[in-house]
């Protein structure tokens, strides 16, 4: 049996979501889809044979509707994973989980009270092979004990709406969440540092780049710098440095061109290319899980809590001045070990 999906917001991620889903991902249909750009939502529900919703509450209480897949702007996410879990209903929302860290608190809650996991957030950098890879030599030991973590996140460009804050709950988010991820350890503090203003991305009410500095249980130190115009390319490094060695994470893979004296490889511009492969096992794993009745695999609502929590104390620390600040995670329920 197919799963029936729901795709609340057809923007950017959104219609490539459905295509994948449609396309490439194996056990689902997309059933419906829910967008506040009616023009949009119709089109894209006549192409793939979905009915269209013109309220996303509506479309996740459907009888036809088993899942749930949110991928509006950031602001919408908790009110539809709050209404999945009412209609009791496993749903996929795209990353952040919530804007604020009250909301993300309520949607915890509220899975807890339903009393089984349904929600994954789509931080998809923990289906990347690349990240697989770097996680899998740290836990060998091959670097020894991890110590610091040098990492960016650079986009070529950024949207019009794009600001200091956004930067780090919309951008900074996977930095946060993947590198936790990757080193099995908890943030204890963080400060964010301001470097030059870039003239490329000057902008009233956006400081770019920014570098996130974060300290973790074990004593690992770690920079992020995050840029929103790196004017050349979707940019994404990390590289770990332990007591006996160093681990990078690898480039996407790209044939090496030499001419004219020059010796060049192309840079993705995008996320759209340069997770694709994350995209379509994170999907898979989710459909997969859904379908059998089983409990999501991926991030879960309490890695959405931390992640949101911890963008929240560094942008604190950013508005006050840029001094560190202690980060206090709350104890992990049992519900979510
Ligand atoms: P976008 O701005 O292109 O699309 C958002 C869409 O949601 C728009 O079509 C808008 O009309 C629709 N929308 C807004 N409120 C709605 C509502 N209440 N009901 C129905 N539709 C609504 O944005 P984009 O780039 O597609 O991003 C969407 C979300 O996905 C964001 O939260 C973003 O953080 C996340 N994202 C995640 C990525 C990842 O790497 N995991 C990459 C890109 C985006």
């Amino acid at each position: 049996m197919e799963l029936r999906i729901g795709v609340v917001g057809l923007g950017a991620i959104g219609r490539d979501h459905v295509q994948r889903l449609s396309r490439r991902i194996t056990g689902c249909k997309v059933a419906a889809v829910a967008e506040v750009n009616e023009k949009v939502g119709r089109e894209i529900a006549g192409q793939y044979d979905a009915k269209f919703y013109a309220d996303g509450e509506e479309l996740i209480n459907s009888p036809e509707v088993q899942a749930v897949m949110v991928t509006t702007w950031d602001p919408a996410h908790a009110q539809y994973v709050m209404a999945s879990i009412k209609a009791n209903k496993p749903v996929f929302c795209e990353k952040p989980l919530a804007t604020e860290v009250e909301a993300c608190e309520e949607i915890i809650r509220a899975e807890q009270e339903l009393g089984r996991r349904v929600v994954q957030v789509g931080f998809m950098r923990r289906y990347d092979p690349g990240y697989q890879e770097l996680k899998k030599t740290i836990r060998e030991g091959k670097i020894g004990q991890p110590m610091i973590v040098h990492a960016c996140h650079r986009n070529m460009s950024h949207a019009a709406t794009m600001t200091s804050e956004m930067s780090i709950k919309n951008s900074g988010v996977h930095e946060i969440d993947v590198l936790r991820w990757l080193l099995e350890d908890e943030y204890v503090s963080g400060q964010v540092v301001l470097p030059r203003q870039s003239r490329i991305s000057a902008k009233e009410g956006l400081q770019d780049p920014q570098i996130m500095m974060l300290r973790t249980q074990k004593g690992i130190c770690i920079d992020v710098e995050i840029s929103q115009s790196s004017g050349y390319g979707y940019d994404i490094q990390c590289e770990v440095v332990g007591d006996l060695g160093t681990a990078r994470l690898p480039d996407p893979p790209s044939v090496a061109t030499k001419t004219n004296c020059s010796h060049t490889t192309a840079i993705m511009p995008d996320w759209q290319n340069r997770f694709i492969e994350a995209y379509n096992i994170e999907l898979q794993d989710w459909v997969d899980h859904a379908r059998n009745g089983l409990e999501p695999a991926g991030a879960s609502a309490w890695d959405g809590y931390i992640a949101c929590l911890t963008a929240h104390v560094l942008g604190q620390c950013r508005a006050e001045g840029g001094m560190a600040k202690e980060i206090k995670l709350p104890q992990r329920p049992g519900f979510y070990c």
